[in-house]
């Protein structure tokens, strides 16, 4: 029996779709990673019961950090941007975290770089506070190597190729360390959208809403771009295809960043059909009902939409490429380290 409920919220289904290909699910995927991080915290008395730990979130972090908090006695502090929504703000609220929300900005960079700067003012005062620092702190890997053990557990020693949307890098990073340590030849390929600079795609900008959770404007310590050894890039609305596809076909409600990582996996899966092919789903569609189910009928067919092969991300176009990525280095704009946040 579980001791708190977020235990059992970090803990995924590993689903078959088809025959190899399997969907890591998680109903919010964080949660595993914030509880062990804050566990480390406490064990290694870098933190106390009591304390404040304060971060910036887009969405599943902040939640995440708020239960944990809330398992482990801590306070907790979240700058959260314009994409916290009500559902979620009612959560955290009587979750007991603070969240300070940040007005509506132009775009992503100065939306991250605002929350940056607002969590440094948070420290200037509060220097007593902890900043958990997701997407630079290697503490938030911990948690996964639990999930790499019961995929591992599950699949067997077979060839094994792993999907996700990329981040802070924290859940695909982690699971492909772990079952590298486990099992031979994983394969990692990572799953981005457009006009992020993680993987070199911030020359190409697409005019939809952004897939929440996913790419970056600044570089991320987290992201260990070695460990990558294909890259997709997807724009919104061939994500909101898979989505659509993965709910109509497999009965699997998931958000927008699943809906690219398995419109990705398909792909992986059918050029190598020996391999299990297994995608991670990061949060449930709930919150993008309004934005990518409403009118399903718009969305193009999975079938018709086919990547772009490129050699090179100067060669990146919309709506979907694919490069071999076989682990070089992170792209001058995406090199992490004396950065600001
Ligand atoms: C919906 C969603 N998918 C995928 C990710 C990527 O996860 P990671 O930060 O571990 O790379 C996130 C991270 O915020 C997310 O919110």
């Amino acid at each position: 029996m579980d001791a708190h409920i977020s235990e059992a919220i970090g803990r995924p289904d590993l689903i078959r779709l088809d025959d190899g290909l399997v969907c890591l699910r998680f109903e919010t995927m964080k949660a595993v990673s914030a509880l062990a991080a804050v566990r480390h915290l406490l064990d290694t008395g870098a933190v106390r019961r009591g304390d404040t730990l304060v971060d910036s979130s887009s969405g599943i972090y902040a939640y995440a950090l708020a239960l944990a908090c809330h398992r482990y006695g801590m306070r907790c502090h979240i700058v959260g941007s314009t994409t916290v929504d009500h559902t979620l703000r009612t959560q955290l609220a009587l979750l007991g975290a603070r969240l300070e929300q940040m007005e509506p900005s132009a775009n992503l960079k100065l939306d991250q770089s605002r929350r940056v700067a607002r969590v440094r003012e948070i420290l200037r005062d509060h220097p007593e506070y902890h900043w958990m620092r997701q997407y630079h702190d290697d503490i938030h890997y911990l948690g996964y190597e639990a999930v790499a053990e019961r995929i591992h557990a599950e699949t067997g020693t077979g060839a094994l190729t792993l999907v996700g949307g990329v981040g802070s890098g924290a859940s695909t990073g982690a699971l492909a360390q772990y079952l590298r340590k486990r099992v031979a030849g994983v394969r990692l390929v990572g799953v981005q959208p457009y006009g992020s600079v993680t993987f070199g795609s911030d020359h190409v900008l697409d005019p939809e809403i952004i897939i929440a959770g996913i790419g970056s404007s600044i570089p991320f310590g987290n992201v260990r771009h070695d460990l990558y050894d294909t890259v997709h890039w997807l724009a919104f609305d061939a994500a909101r295809a898979g989505s659509v596809d993965l709910l109509h076909r497999h009965a699997v409600f998931a958000g927008l960043s699943t809906g690219a990582a398995y419109l990705a996996a398909r792909w992986e899966h059918r050029a190598e059909p020996g391999r299990t092919t297994v995608f991670i789903a990061a949060d449930t569609g709930h919150r993008y009902v309004d934005t990518v189910f409403a009118r399903p009928d718009e969305a193009p067919s999975v079938e018709e939409l086919t990547p772009r092969p490129v050699t090179s991300p100067d060669d990146l176009a919309m709506p979907w490429s694919r490069m071999e990525w076989n682990g070089s280095p992170a792209p001058r704009n995406a090199v992490a380290g004396g950065g600001p946040a």
